[in-house]
């Protein structure tokens, strides 16, 4: 049997796991993801070397680093990611100076994809779009059971999806862009706008952060949503409003069995999908007349991108 590793590098936390061909994830480390960007390959490959000693012997063939951004049809570089100071970072070069095993550098979202669908809440569909709610939105499409590149390596970016002309500024240089309004950044946004406009509304909200209103995070407003909280509910209506608006112009065009809703702001599961799918049906052409793609949550939570990234360094 050969294993791979993958590794998701993330905001917070630079992960990586030996993954088998079932995709399960055998043994995992952790890391914090360092402030400089120019620290990260090298943490990266402690990741790796970390998992390489623990598993001497083992037949490892390939790592796969999944990260935010536009990666090159090379696997090898990321151009640009809107939400780091990355610019043609060669960082299949870098790991490679340390980590002796065939290296391939995939997109975060298309990664996590990959997992859903070969092994997630999409498996057996041969369509699958999966969206990745974190700090921003990224997402990965799967046609006809294989990933869609595009001709450079960065079809599938969908969180800049221009959903609002002059709208909100992004990351990526762009005006109104999808994660501008539907990410957990957006989600964050909502609730410290609230909570400071009436504090009385977004009194939970407000409790939960110790009065910090630069303190409510996404884990606060879901747990407020949990409780019933009135504000941190409207918030997620808000949100998953603009989540569906974006699913019914992605059936428009791309036309899949079913939408996988992942990453952070998804573990509020219904309290966000409920909104989504309803504004999804109000919006999507033809809904008189088409089958509508099912909308799941993920299956494989935050390791669906080392699952991915894995199993994407096998092909
Ligand atoms: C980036 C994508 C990435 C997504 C999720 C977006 O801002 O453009 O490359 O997949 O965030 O991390
Ligand atoms: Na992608
Ligand atoms: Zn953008």
């Amino acid at each position: 049997m050969t294993l791979t590793i993958g590794v998701d590098i993330g905001g917070t936390k630079v992960a990586a796991g030996v993954v088998d061909p079932q995709g399960r994830i055998l043994d995992k480390v952790k890391y914090p993801t360092p402030a400089d960007s120019t620290a990260i390959a090298d943490v990266v490959c402690d990741a790796v070397e970390e998992l390489l000693v623990r598993h001497t012997g083992a037949a490892i063939s390939g790592v796969g680093c999944g990260t935010a951004g536009f990666v090159h049809e090379d696997r090898a570089t990321v151009m640009f990611a809107p939400n780091l100071a990355w610019r043609d970072e060669p960082l299949q070069k870098r790991v490679r100076q340390r980590i002796d095993l065939p290296v391939v550098i995939e997109n975060d979202a298309n990664a996590a994809a990959w997992a859903e669908a070969r092994f997630g809440a999409g498996r057996g569909a041969a369509h699958v779009v999966c969206v990745t709610l974190g700090t921003g939105i990224g997402s990965g499409v799967v046609a006809d059971g294989a990933l869609f590149r595009g001709r450079h390596g960065i079809a599938g970016e969908i969180g800049h999806y221009r959903m609002v002309p002059d709208g909100r500024r992004c990351g990526c240089g762009n005006h109104g862009c999808w994660e501008q309004y539907a990410s957990g950044r957006a989600l964050v946004a909502e609730a410290q706008d609230l909570a400071t406009a009436d504090p009385i509304y977004g009194a939970r909200l407000l409790d939960l952060a110790e009065g910090d209103t630069a303190r409510i995070q996404g884990a606060e407003i879901t747990l407020a949503a949990q409780e019933g909280d009135p504000a941190a509910l409207e918030c997620f209506r808000i949100v998953g409003e603009w989540v569906g608006l974006g699913l019914a112009d992605l059936a428009a065009i791309l036309d899949p069995e079913c939408f996988v809703i992942g990453g952070g702001v998804s573990e509020a599961g219904d309290i966000l999908l409920e909104p989504a799918r309803a504004s999804f049906t109000r919006h999507v052409t033809g809904r008189a007349v088409r089958s509508l793609a099912d909308v799941r949550t993920a299956e494989l939570g935050p390791e669906a991108g080392i699952v991915g990234a894995g199993d994407l360094a096998r092909r």
